[in-house]
């Protein structure tokens, strides 16, 4: 969403007559968009802060802002204590750029705008992307959930819908300019709502937008899965066979505790409603551990969940508290230590976890996504499966962005290896 809301911004600088540069030190306007979903995310602004004000010691013209969930979040903070930032803007406020850009150059002062809105969701502004394959493209914004370990309810607001016209418009757009991935974004995606239907009827209809060669989406929440949205999945060959389902627990108490809304047990029936529509659906979550009040046996659910399911691949967290959030009260805090060598154990599970969810491709042929040359060698492509795993094969007559047949050979670490298959090939393994 971040990179989104970068291009988004990179948009509105080119209306100023800005031009984008990699080269920091010969930039006028720097923006820092930032994240703030855990202390390491803030920490790492901070530092990137105070090399930024050196910069701007050097060159006193230079705009220098502040934006996204951390602007939102320590605006005084950074007020009182870094005097040398001239504009914070949470991430409701971009469309106000221009207008800030134009009246700074003229008179220097602060411009300080974190205000939510409810109905902001930059309909029609369209972000300045660089070539490629994927496009992010934004389907909603703001969540309602309130998990009690999260931030993002405060800083990016009430949820809201984008309308469906609208995301379709920068779909073809995207497609007009050579995407043929299309990612759907969204705190929530499948709590999408508008008068023109639910989140089921949206992907139906970008699935008909010609040119939109793979549709992905991130993340669901499992409250809001449906038989519907599986049905849809499977009757549309370009919506990839690939949900991210976010655990983040496998202990009913701590679940609980952070305000999930389901149950292990909701959540494995999920998963088998899930493979009985789609029977080779990669499926990937988002964990936690040392949640407050965590002990070793809850952690250990956690893990058995993992083992049942055996997940393609897993983004794995230590539990960082946030403040302004239920679960930063709570009293019964784990020390880090503890949630470091619960967050090792977990890594070491998921990869071994990997390899076995890989391994299960061997022998069968996967559609891939040519995406570019192998680091390794220059006769071998790299490309995607549906459920987002890089496949390493030889180069023939193929493209990037084609959509190739390759029968895998072999799985090593995170990486697939497989040999291309002719169509005639492919007809004779059919029949
Ligand atoms: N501490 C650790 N991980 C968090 N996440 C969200 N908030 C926190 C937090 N306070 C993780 C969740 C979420 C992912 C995007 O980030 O797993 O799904
Ligand atoms: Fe945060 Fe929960 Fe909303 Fe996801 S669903 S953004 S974890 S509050």
């Amino acid at each position: 969403m971040n990179v989104y809301d970068s291009q988004l911004v990179a948009g509105l600088l080119q209306q100023c007559g800005y031009n984008e540069t990699n080269d920091m030190s010969s930039a006028d306007v720097i923006f820092l968009n930032t994240c703030a979903i855990r202390e390491k995310a803030e920490e790492t602004v901070h530092n990137r802060l105070e090399s930024i004000q050196y910069l701007k010691k050097q060159k006193p013209h230079l705009i220098f802002g502040v934006l996204g969930c951390m602007a939102q979040n320590i605006k005084d903070d950074l007020l009182e204590s870094k005097p040398y930032v001239d504009v914070i803007l949470g991430p409701d406020s971009y469309r106000r750029i221009p207008e800030i850009i134009n009246s700074r150059n003229k008179k220097n002062m602060h411009k300080v705008d974190t205000r939510l809105s409810k109905f902001e969701v930059y309909e029609d502004l369209f972000p300045s992307r660089q070539g490629g394959i994927n496009a992010w493209i934004p389907i909603s914004r703001g969540c309602d959930k309130f998990c009690t370990f999260c931030i993002v309810p405060f800083t990016r607001g009430r949820e809201r819908s984008r309308s469906l016209d609208s995301i379709v418009r920068e779909v073809e757009d995207a497609v007009s300019n050579g995407f043929i991935e299309i990612s759907l974004l969204g705190q929530n995606v499948n709590s999408y709502r508008t008068e023109g239907g639910g989140f089921a009827d949206l992907l139906k209809t970008i699935s008909a937008v010609s040119g939109v060669k793979r549709i992905r989406f991130m993340s669901p929440h499992p409250q809001d899965m449906n038989e519907n949205l599986l049905q849809v999945m499977s009757d549309h060959d370009n919506i990839c066979n690939y949900i991210h389902l976010p655990l983040q627990a496998g202990s009913d108490r701590i679940l609980n505790r952070m305000n999930r809304t389901y149950t292990r047990c909701e959540y494995l029936n999920l998963v088998k409603k899930t493979r009985e529509y789609l029977p080779d659906c990669s499926i990937s979550t988002d964990i936690i551990v040392g949640f407050p009040g965590e002990t070793e046996e809850e952690y250990l659910e956690t893990l058995q969940v993992m083992e049942e399911v055996i997940f393609d691949r897993a983004f794995m967290f230590k539990y960082s508290s946030r403040p302004g959030t239920k679960a930063a009260e709570y009293t019964d805090q784990i020390n880090e230590a503890i949630k470091q060598n619960r967050l090792e154990r977990l890594i070491k599970l998921q990869h071994s976890h990997t390899l076995k969810a890989n391994l299960r491709h061997v022998g069968k042929i996967l559609k891939v996504l040519v995406e570019k040359g192998s680091k390794k060698s220059s006769f071998q492509w790299t490309g995607r499966t549906e459920g987002n795993m890089g496949v390493i094969f030889n180069k023939s007559d193929e493209k990037i962005k084609d959509i190739v047949d390759i029968l895998i050979n072999d799985a090593k670490g995170i990486s697939l290896f497989g040999s291309r298959i002719s169509e005639k090939e492919l007809m004779n393994e059919i029949n």
